[in-house]
């Protein structure tokens, strides 16, 4: 018998493990059947992950990361400022320990992140004496850094976020860290991740390498990553992949967008990955997307009156948006398992709603209802729903 029919057969006798307020009855799913069994002939099913579930103290999630998933990215731990938090101090431990889990339970695993302009120090790109550093040194402070760590996890990473988020929402560059430091030119900042590609790819030899990178549906970004592409291939520069983070929410992207997005990096031969999937269900979201965020941290919004409006579900989440939560959910993975000969990963960013950061983001110190999990490690309706997309 087939893993397919296996779950299928298995699915028509089992009991549902879904319980939650929805009223929709739900597919059967097989208790001892994970979401990575479920997607086999698909792709990889993974998660982010922190120190409380690797080290076994976050048990209910270490329980469910071993049952459902066979890919891991470090939520934190190989980012800059963990690794690297002074010029005179290297610190892996975490990482270290995020890879020797991974190897002894047999995971896929991704290095996140080696170039961003968030979660990296100021050192970086600027002199001890404040001012900021010169091309060449900018180009030196990123090569020796990723020569260190690509060096020191050499054979122990299935791939690279290479670089992350560089692209702005119209198609150029952001001005901000390394970007801004190198003055914002187009063409030097072109020149700049020729060479931050051309280091991933010396000092990481087998490892896969990507480009990663939130709104990565909007077409006008689509167009500005895809140029970066080709800017890349022209040269001879190795690229393998594109990072499609997916911070969605129930009514943002438009499905089409998804769907041509995976089309346009699929078209220029890159693997195309769904890096940090998560789903915001309060209100609010896709409106701050558009018009920007920061003045949300503002704390008149945590007042009385905005807090009930922007954060309504702080005694539980309303069955008609566990249903919603749960077919936005189920339309997405359709439409990754539609796609499965272009994709090679689906990444969930975290486990368990408790941990997800749409609690804090956009708006801070909401209760959201993100991932798959419930705060008391009850699936979601979306769980079964997921697991059900692969048997139709
Ligand atoms: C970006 C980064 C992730 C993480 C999320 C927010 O998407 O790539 O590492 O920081 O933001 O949690």
């Amino acid at each position: 018998m087939t893993k397919r029919s296996l779950i299928c057969a298995a699915a028509a006798v089992s009991a549902l493990v879904v319980s939650c307020s929805q009223k929709t009855p739900q597919p059967s799913v097989d208790p001892d059947l994970g979401l990575k069994d479920a997607y086999s002939d698909a792709f990889l099913i993974g998660t982010a992950v922190n120190r409380f579930i690797l080290s076994g103290r976050d048990t209910l999630s270490y329980n469910i990361l071993l049952k459902d998933f066979n890919a891991m990215s470090p939520e934190n731990d190989m980012k800059p400022e963990v690794l690297h938090p002074t010029p005179d101090t290297w610190n892996f431990t975490a990482a270290d320990q995020y890879v020797a889990f991974g190897k002894e339970h047999g995971m896929w695993l991704l290095g996140h992140t080696l170039c961003w302009h968030n979660q990296t120090p100021d050192f970086f790109w600027t002199r001890k004496d404040g001012k900021p550093m010169s091309k060449d040194e900018i180009f030196a402070s990123i090569e020796d850094y990723i020569k260190v760590v690509c060096t020191h996890f050499a054979g122990k990473v299935d791939a690279w976020d290479v670089i992350n988020e560089i692209v702005s929402e119209q198609g150029g560059y952001r001005d901000l860290g390394w970007v801004h430091a190198l003055g914002g030119d187009q063409d030097l900042v072109d020149e700049f991740v020729k060479h931050v590609f051309r280091c991933a790819e010396k000092y990481a030899p087998d490892t896969q390498l990507y480009y990663n990178d939130f709104n990565a549906w909007r077409p006008e970004k689509v167009a500005g990553i895809c140029r970066i592409v080709k800017m890349l291939q022209a040269e001879g520069i190795r690229i393998d992949g594109v990072g499609i983070q997916a911070h969605w929410g129930l009514d943002f992207p438009k499905n089409q967008y998804i769907e041509d997005a995976i089309d346009a990096y699929s078209a220029l031969g890159m693997r195309v990955n769904i890096t940090e999937f998560d789903m915001d269900v309060l209100p609010f979201t896709r409106a701050v997307q558009v018009f920007g965020w920061q003045g949300m941290k503002d704390p008149m919004y945590q007042l009385e009156e905005y807090e009930e409006f922007l954060d309504p579900y702080k005694d539980g989440i309303p069955a008609e948006i566990e249903d919603a939560h749960a077919a936005r959910f189920k339309e997405i993975m359709e439409i990754f398992y539609k796609h499965r000969s272009q994709i090679d990963r689906v990444t969930f960013w975290g486990i368990n709603d408790r941990m997800s950061w749409k609690n804090g983001y956009p708006v801070p110190n909401r209760t959201n209802y993100s991932l798959l999990w419930q705060r008391d490690f009850t699936p979601h309706a979306a769980y079964g729903e997921i697991m059900a997309v692969p048997q139709k």
